[in-house]
C-alpha cells in the first residue's frame, strides 16, 4: 500500500510518495520563492494561484518517481492546518476530490505534527519521549513528544517566530526573500561578535521565546548606518553574523534547557530555520557536552515537504482512522503556535 502526501499550507507545492513502512519513494516541492522575492514576502493570493497550477502536476511527478499509478494509492494524507487558508484550501480540496474519485481514504493531518515526526523519515529514528524544537517562518516552539500523536507545548514565541526575524532583517538589507538561506551566507564571511544584540531569555527557566527586540535592535542599527552612510558589504556580513548567533544561542539554550528540566536525553529538530548550518553544528555541541542524543532530519525534511506529512498520516490513520468529507482547513494549530 502506497500513501500519497500532499502539502500547500504556505508557499510550497509538494506530493511525496511513501510505503507503508515509511520508505520515501518520491518526495517532490515546488517553492515559489522567485514569485514573492519582489514582494519581500509571501502574497497568500499569488500563493493559491501557484497552487492551482502545480498540484495536479506535482502529484503526477511524484507518482511517476515512484514507479506507481493512481490504482496504487492506498491512502491520501493532506495538511488540513495551520497555515494560509487559500493555500490549505487548494491542497486539501484536492487530496478529498482525488479521495472520492479513486475511493480511497484521506487523512487530514496539522503540519505542525508533520514536522514533529519529521526524524522519523531518517534511517536512525529517534525513541519516545524527545524534546522537538520545531522552528520555522511561522513557527518557534519546543514540544515534549511522547508518541506518534502525543504532543505537549512546553514553549513557544511570544512575538515573532525565528525564521520571520530571519526574513525581516534579511528585507531590512535588502538581502531578498527568503532571508534565512541569505542571512545564513552572507552571516558566514561576517563577525559574530561584531555588534552587541540582545538575548531576550525571559523569565527563569521560562522556554518561551522572543525574538521582537532582536529584531528591531537589528533594524534600528541598520538604519542608523545607513544614515550615516556607513553601511557597507562587510558591515552586512557583521549584521548577519551577530544577529544569527543572538537566534542560536537563544535556541540552543532553551532546548537544552526544555531537556533538562524535562528529564529527557533526546531532542530532534524540525522546520526550516533546522537547515540552518551553524544552528546544526553548534546544537551538536551542546548536545555532545550535555550527554544528549540528537535527531536531525536531512534539510530537504526539515523544510515544508510532503513526505512528512505522509508519515504523519499513515500513523493518524492507523490510530484514528479516515477523515470525513466535511473535515474543513484550520489557520491555527490546535497543538500551539
Ligand atoms: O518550515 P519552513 O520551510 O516553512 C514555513 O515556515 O512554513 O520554514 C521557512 C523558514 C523561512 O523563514 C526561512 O527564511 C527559514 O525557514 N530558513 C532558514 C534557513 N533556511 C530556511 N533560516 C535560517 N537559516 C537557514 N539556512
Amino acid at each position: 500500500m502506497y500513501v500519497l502526501g500532499i502539502e500547500t499550507s504556505c508557499d510550497d507545492t509538494a506530493a511525496a510518495v511513501l510505503d507503508n513502512q515509511a520508505t520515501v519513494h518520491a518526495n517532490v516541492i515546488s517553492n515559489q520563492d522567485a514569485l514573492h522575492e519582489r514582494f519581500g514576502g509571501i502574497v497568500p493570493e499569488l500563493a493559491s494561484r501557484r497552487h492551482m497550477e502545480l498540484i495536479s502536476i506535482n502529484v503526477e511527478r511524484a507518482l511517476a518517481m515512484a514507479g506507481i499509478g493512481m490504482s496504487d494509492i492506498g491512502l491520501i494524507s493532506v495538511t488540513q492546518g495551520p497555515g494560509l487558508i487559500g493555500s490549505l484550501l487548494v491542497g486539501f480540496s484536492y487530496a478529498k476530490s482525488l479521495a472520492y474519485a479513486i475511493k480511497v481514504p484521506f487523512v487530514g493531518v496539522d503540519h505542525m505534527a508533520g514536522h514533529l515526526l519529521s526524524a522519523f523519515l531518517e534511517k536512525q529514528c529517534p525513541a519516545f519521549p524527545y524534546i522537538a524544537l520545531i522552528v520555522s517562518g511561522g513557527t518557534t516552539a519546543l514540544f515534549r513528544v511522547d508518541g506518534f500523536s502525543e504532543f505537549r507545548l512546553v514553549g513557544s514565541t511570544r512575538d515573532d517566530a525565528a525564521g520571520e526575524a530571519f526574513d525581516k532583517i534579511a528585507r531590512a538589507l535588502g538581502l531578498g526573500y527568503p532571508g534565512g538561506p541569505l542571512v545564513a551566507g552572507r552571516a558566514a564571511s561576517g563577525n559574530a561578535e561584531a555588534l552587541a544584540l540582545p538575548r531576550s531569555w525571559l523569565a527563569d527557566e521560562s522556554l518561551d521565546f522572543s525574538f521582537s527586540g532582536l529584531k528591531t535592535a537589528v533594524i534600528n542599527h541598520c538604519h542608523r548606518l545607513r544614515q550615516a552612510g556607513n553601511l557597507d558589504e562587510s558591515g552586512i556580513d557583521d549584521i548577519c553574523a551577530s544577529f544569527q548567533q543572538a537566534v542560536i544561542d537563544v535556541l540552543v539554550r532553551k532546548t537544552i534547557d526544555a531537556a533538562r528540566l524535562l528529564g529527557i536525553d533526546t531532542i530532534v529538530l524540525g522546520g526550516g530555520v533546522s537547515a540552518n548550518r551553524s544552528l546544526r553544528i553548534q546544537m551538536r555541541s551542546a548536545c555532545v557536552a550535555g550527554g544528549l542524543n540528537l535527531y536531525l532530519p536531512a534539510r530537504v525534511n526539515c523544510t515544508d515537504n510532503a513526505a512528512m506529512i505522509a508519515f504523519a498520516g499513515l500513523r493518524k490513520y492507523a490510530s484514528e482512522g479516515a477523515g470525513s468529507f466535511d473535515d474543513d482547513v484550520f489557520s491555527r494549530s490546535p497543538l500551539g503556535r
